[in-house]
């Protein structure tokens, strides 16, 4: 796993537009996989005024959401279908029909789960998957006790994530209390996973996905079994890592010839 810690959230989402953006150029139809939440916001504003710039094209690209809560309407800005085309479709000039998030709304919600992880594999499997990690450790909507093996699926939110996603709602209440989530499994399949965490709150969650055990009480520490997984954090969101020395080492003597 590579470490990369810098100095602010402004230049966590600056790299991690880099290592976008050299996918896209190096293959415009990459698949994407797109998490929501506040963590990548930097980085899609950041692609949105490339876009604009005339410096990167993303219209190529498909994208598949991480998860989408259930019983919400598409429209209500708050449902992860309303976010992923206001803050990452319409910004950053993708096709609105290369773009899908699970179908929280289904009569059949395991038959759409079911066909989410059929339609990523359809697509040839997803490039790079952009996560963020919840205070609990969990990645996607796979909360604590998540199964390493788990595939697209109905999932009930932790008390802590209803409470920490309070924040975009009305009231508390108004939090939905299931999520379809694309599984640990499934987001293991992902070639290449690019995991963004800012500030103090998520520090405990990524020493333990990085540093940690490999355990089903932090999901996120399923980075840990893939072979090209990159979490790039502030130093606020570092400040529980042990190793700091060691990645700080790595990352400012990385050679050239090695992979991004
Ligand atoms: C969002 C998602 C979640 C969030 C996590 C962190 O699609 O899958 O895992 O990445 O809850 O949320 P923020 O970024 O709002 O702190």
């Amino acid at each position: 796993m590579e470490v990369v810690i810098l100095g602010s959230a402004d230049e966590v989402a600056r790299l991690a537009a880099d290592r976008i953006a050299a996918l896209v150029r190096r293959r415009p139809e990459a698949v994407l996989g797109l998490a929501t939440g506040s963590s990548p916001t930097g980085i899609y504003a950041e692609l949105a005024r490339r876009t604009a710039a005339g410096e990167l094209d993303m219209s190529g690209v498909r994208g598949f959401a991480l998860d989408e809560y259930v019983g919400i309407p598409p429209a209500h800005p708050e449902s992860y279908a309303a976010v992923i085309a206001r803050e990452v479709v319409g910004p950053l000039g993708m096709s609105p029909d290369r773009v899908r998030v699970p179908d929280g709304r289904a009569a059949d919600l395991e038959a759409a789960a079911e066909e989410y992880d059929r339609a990523i594999a359809a697509a040839g499997g997803i490039d790079l998957q952009l996560l963020g990690i919840g205070a609990n450790g969990h990645i996607g909507f796979n909360e604590p006790t998540s199964s390493f093996a788990s595939r697209t699926r109905i999932k009930t939110l932790a008390p802590r994530t209803r409470a920490d996603n309070a924040r975009f709602f009305a009231s508390p209440d108004e939090v939905p209390t299931h999520c379809l989530t694309q599984g640990l499994g499934t987001i293991l399949e992902a070639r290449e996973l690019l995991l963004v965490a800012q500030g103090e709150g998520k520090a405990e969650a990524v020493a333990a996905a990085v540093e940690g055990p490999l355990t089903s009480m932090c999901p996120g520490s399923a980075l840990q079994l893939h072979r090209r997984a990159a979490v790039v954090v502030d130093g606020a969101a570092a400040s529980a890592l042990r190793l700091t020395d060691y990645y700080r080492h790595t990352y400012a003597h990385k050679p050239g010839w090695q992979r991004p």
